[in-house]
C-alpha cells in the first residue's frame, strides 16, 4: 500500500514535471520568435530610414545640380560673351588681349568643371542613353581613374525598369565600385547587369582581399546600408559575399521589373 502510493507521488511528480517542462518550451518559442519578428521590423524601419536618407540627400544633390547649371553656368556663358566683346574691342592692345585670352580659357575650365560636377550630383545620362550606356560610362570612368581593370557585360535590359529603379541601381553601382576602390586593393572589377526571369541583377565582382564577415556592421560604415535600404525601397535585395576562391561579389536583386 505504501510502495503504491510512493510510485503515484513519482507518476505525479513526473506528470507535473513534464507539462511544467512542455508549458516552458511553448513559452520560450513564443519569445524567441517575438523576438525574431521585433529584429525584423527594427532592420525594416532600418533600411527604410536609410532608403528616406538616401532620398534626402538624392534631392539635395539634384536641387545644387539645378543651381550650378542654372546659375552658375548661365553665369559664366555671360562673363564669356562679355570677354569676346571686350577682345573685339581691344585687339589692337597685345598685353590685354592676351589677358583676355587667359580670362576665357579660364572661364572654359570653370565652365566644364561646373558641368562635371553637376553630372555627378545628378547623371543625366541615365534619362537621355538609358541605364545600360550610364553603367558602360562609370565603368570606364572607374577604370581611367583608379588604374583598375574593369569589365562589363549589360544585357539588353527591357523599358520596364522605370527611372527610379535605373537611378537606384546605378548608384548602388557608384557605391559598390568606391568600396572596390577604396577597401578592396582588387586588380580587377567585373559589372554584370542582366534580367532573371521577372528580376533584374546587378553585379559587381572584385578579385580584391575580400569583405570580412562583419564589416556591413561597422558604426561609421553608411555605404552598404546605403545600397540595402534603396535595394529595399523596390521590395529588392543586396546580397554581399566573400568569395573563397579571391574577393568580394555584391548582388543586386530587384523584383518583379519585368513582365
Ligand atoms: N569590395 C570590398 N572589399 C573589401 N572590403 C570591403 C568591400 N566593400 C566594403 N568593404 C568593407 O566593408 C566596410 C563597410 O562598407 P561601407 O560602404 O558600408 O562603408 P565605408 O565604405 O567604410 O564608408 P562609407 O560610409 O563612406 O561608405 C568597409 O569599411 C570595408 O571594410
Ligand atoms: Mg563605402
Amino acid at each position: 500500500m505504501h510502495g503504491d502510493s510512493v510510485i503515484w507521488g513519482a507518476v505525479v511528480i513526473a506528470l507535473v514535471c513534464m507539462a511544467a517542462a512542455a508549458f516552458l518550451a511553448r513559452r520560450l518559442s513564443t519569445l524567441r520568435s517575438d523576438r525574431e519578428a521585433l529584429l525584423q521590423r527594427h532592420s525594416d524601419r532600418l533600411l527604410a530610414l536609410a532608403a528616406r536618407m538616401e532620398n534626402i540627400r538624392e534631392e539635395e544633390k539634384e536641387r545644387i545640380a539645378r543651381v550650378l547649371h542654372d546659375t552658375l553656368g548661365q553665369e559664366l556663358s555671360a562673363i564669356k560673351m562679355n570677354c569676346a566683346v571686350l577682345a573685339s574691342r581691344c585687339k589692337h592692345d597685345e598685353a590685354i588681349s592676351a589677358k583676355i585670352q587667359a580670362m576665357r580659357e579660364l572661364v572654359d575650365t570653370a565652365m566644364l568643371t561646373t558641368r562635371n560636377i553637376s553630372a555627378s550630383l545628378r547623371p543625366a545620362m541615365l534619362d537621355t542613353l538609358g541605364l545600360g550606356a550610364a553603367i558602360e560610362w562609370q565603368v570606364r570612368e572607374f577604370e581611367k581613374q583608379y588604374g583598375i581593370s574593369a569589365a562589363y557585360k549589360i544585357d539588353p535590359i527591357p523599358m520596364q525598369v522605370n527611372g527610379s529603379i535605373s537611378f537606384a541601381l546605378f548608384r548602388i553601382l557608384q557605391e559598390a565600385l568606391t568600396n572596390v576602390a577604396r577597401h578592396s586593393g582588387a586588380t580587377h572589377v567585373a559589372v554584370t547587369l542582366e534580367t532573371v526571369e521577372h528580376d533584374v541583377l546587378l553585379t559587381v565582382y572584385d578579385n580584391g582581399k575580400g569583405i570580412a564577415g562583419d564589416d556591413d556592421e561597422k558604426t561609421d560604415a553608411y555605404g552598404i546600408l546605403g545600397m540595402k535600404g534603396r535595394a529595399h525601397s523596390f521590395g529588392g535585395t543586396v546580397t554581399i559575399t566573400r568569395l573563397t576562391e579571391k574577393g568580394t561579389r555584391v548582388v543586386t536583386r530587384i523584383p518583379g521589373v519585368v513582365q
